[in-house]
């Protein structure tokens, strides 16, 4: 079937992009698994396509899908969350200034301070819940607003329509990277956003199976520059990927709710654990900015941080005794998680900013999952007190 924007989110994860095979009528997109196409005379092609590096119908048919759970209307996908990050940063030139909100996942800091400072590219740490610290950041050169929320690890919510606001009114692109929340949770074109990025690899995936990453827009001008810089620099996802990618978006909706409903919970149950010294979850009323995640979000998300009372040697103790929730980097997938982000997914930032943000030997960050809620909590009250 054909859906239109004013399908619910569930009818639209199943079916949009995807039609019954033309020449089978397989009801589930085929991969197509070749990395070029016949073509009728020099330069005259049978179909859309010449070369899987420029298109490929498995992966036309997740972009059409993913374009339509964020409400837009282009989507690229690339072979990693990263990937993608580099592509809009490729639209910045030398003398350019970007800002980047001041908490963020540590591989994308990485990327902005060691690898596009070296081509002038300025990078601007900015604490974004405060809308007064955007506009005094904001000059001439300003070209980029980089946000993401919640953000990675301490899980802070950015205004995104008071941003992407200030942003239009200076003539700045804003890209928000919305892995933390999915697009079942938050939509942020919807919220003045131009460009929406995900690192698929995390709820998109859902199955911690694939690496990948994408870029959603409503802008025709940015899709064709950022369509030229994926032909131009080739960081597009294998087709099986794609392949995996769509079969995980059918079910992202009902992911989603188990995962909010489980993290609430365990969040719950963690306020009220002596050992603990504070929780940050954006669904609890305690969360500075809990009023405006109710604003621009359905619901509060999987990721789950605390603070430990007795630093490393309380997270060390409480990570090696976790049962059910593996000790790994990552998130999002349906098995949960959890990690020491000082020494694990941020060990990349440097460590004064690491004090700064709050990013203690204390602090240890849960990926939520899809299991019995019971069960996770009964493994981390095992793990805390044993
Ligand atoms: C918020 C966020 N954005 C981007 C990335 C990078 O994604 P990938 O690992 O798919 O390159 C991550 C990875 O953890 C992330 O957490």
């Amino acid at each position: 079937m054909k859906t239109t924007p004013e399908h619910g989110f569930g009818t639209r994860a199943i079916h949009a992009g995807q039609q019954p095979d033309p020449t089978t009528g397989a009801i589930i997109t085929p991969i197509y698994q070749t990395s070029t196409f016949v073509q009728a005379s020099p330069g005259v092609i049978k179909g859309e396509y010449d070369y899987t590096r420029a298109a490929n119908p498995t992966r036309d048919a997740l972009q059409a899908n993913l374009a339509s759970l964020e409400g837009g209307k282009h989507a690229l996908c690339y072979a990693s969350g990263v990937a993608a990050t580099g592509a809009v940063l490729h639209m910045c030139s030398a003398g350019d200034r970007v800002l980047l909100c001041d908490d963020v996942y540590g591989g994308t800091n990485r990327l902005f301070h060691r690898v596009f400072a070296q081509l002038g590219i300025e990078t601007v740490l900015v604490d974004m819940t405060d809308i007064a610290n955007v506009r005094a950041a904001i000059n001439d050169r300003t070209r980029l607003i980089w946000i993401e929320t919640p953000t990675n690890p301490t899980l802070k919510i950015i205004d995104i329509e008071a941003v992407t606001a200030v942003a239009r009114q200076h003539g700045v692109i804003t890209c928000v990277d919305n892995t933390f929340a999915s697009p079942y949770l938050q939509n942020p074109l919807r919220l003045g956003a131009d460009i929406v990025c995900h690192s698929m690899t995390k709820y998109i995936g859902g199955h911690s199976d694939a690496l990948g990453g994408a870029l959603i827009t409503n802008d025709d001008e940015i899709h064709q520059k950022l369509k030229f810089l994926q032909l131009s620099e080739g960081a597009v996802p294998g087709v099986l990927e794609c392949f995996l990618y769509l079969r995980s978006t059918k079910t992202l909706h009902v992911r989603m709710e188990r995962h909010c409903s489980n993290a609430m919970k365990v969040a719950e149950y963690l306020d009220r654990h002596p050992g603990v010294e504070r929780v940050i979850y954006p669904g609890l009323a305690s969360h500075p900015q809990h009023d405006v995640a109710r604003k621009q979000m359905r619901a509060f998300g999987g990721m789950v941080t605390i603070y430990l009372k007795g630093g490393l040697e309380a997270s060390r103790r409480m990570l090696e005794r976790v049962q059910i929730f593996a000790l790994a980097e990552s998130l999002g997938g349906v098995e949960s998680l959890i990690e020491h982000p000082a020494i694990m997914t941020h060990a990349s930032v440097p460590p004064e900013q690491r004090a700064k943000l709050g990013i203690s030997d204390g602090l240890v960050r849960l990926s939520v999952g899809i299991e019995d809620v019971d069960d996770l909590i009964a493994d981390l009250e095992q793990a805390l007190t044993s």
